[in-house]
């Protein structure tokens, strides 16, 4: 479908080997593949090039609190690992396994109980949040959950907006500027500004969630 209207309709074999519709051909040849046509194509090479470590985990361990007197859980078990700028780093497993435990802590949301976590040249163990503030503004997180992670009584300009008016305090008039770029380079529209959350599509609010996670320009994005 595009813009409410079918485009192409054939049996699912027959529409991926010989899609008709210069649209079809388009959508098909946007999905990423291992090895090519991926996001980390041509990003590899830089990476090797400039090694900057930008997160360094050795042997880390993340346990939630057990809640009264139970024992605390062990989500996160001696895990190492780096991740260098410019470089697509996957982390897969069942779900449960972990990652999303792994991921807040990058981001400083979650605590981690031992080995060593280090972002940006910060040790996350035993993190101190006037320490690590200023560090904020460098990482960009998408919310794994695009429903929950939005404000609903914000618009989705001012959601966009947020980070730069805590870290940067840009004027009315820039920050409507900046959602405005930041709206059109995940191919939204800049008028969705003014939507409230639950007035785009999942997919949609997906890529407003991308523009928040841009808006600060964070390291290794540039
Ligand atoms: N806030 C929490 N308190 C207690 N346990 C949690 C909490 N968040 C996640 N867990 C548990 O930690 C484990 C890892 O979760 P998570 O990192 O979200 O997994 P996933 O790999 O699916 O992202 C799961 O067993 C989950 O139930
Ligand atoms: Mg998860």
């Amino acid at each position: 479908m595009y813009q409410g209207d079918v485009v192409e309709e054939a049996p699912a074999r027959t529409l991926f080997a010989e899609p008709r519709q210069d649209y079809t051909r388009k959508l098909l040849a946007a999905v990423p593949h291992l090895g090519h046509h991926s996001a980390s194509e041509g990003l590899t090479s830089r990476a090797h090039q400039d090694e900057e470590v930008l997160v360094e985990a050795n042997n880390l361990i993340i346990e939630y609190p057990g809640r009264l007197g139970t024992p605390a859980f062990k989500a996160v078990d001696r895990v190492s690992f780096t991740l260098s700028r410019g470089e697509v780093f996957g982390l897969v497993g069942e779900s449960g396994s972990g990652k999303t435990t792994i991921g807040r802590a990058i981001a400083g949301l979650n605590r981690t109980t031992g080995g060593s976590l280090k972002v940006l040249g910060y040790e996350m163990l035993n993190l101190r949040e006037r320490t690590f503030k200023p560090l904020r503004k460098d990482i960009g997180f998408v919310f794994q959950d695009p429903a929950a992670s939005f404000n609903p009584q914000l618009s989705i300009g001012d959601c966009i907006a947020e980070p730069m008016v805590i870290h940067t305090k840009p004027s009315p008039a820039q920050a409507r500027k900046r959602v405005g770029e930041l709206l059109e380079s995940v191919q939204l529209p800049s008028s969705y500004a003014g939507r409230y959350p639950h007035e785009l599509s999942g997919g949609q609010r997906q890529r407003a969630s991308l523009a928040r996670a841009l808006s600060l320009s964070p390291r290794g994005c540039s």
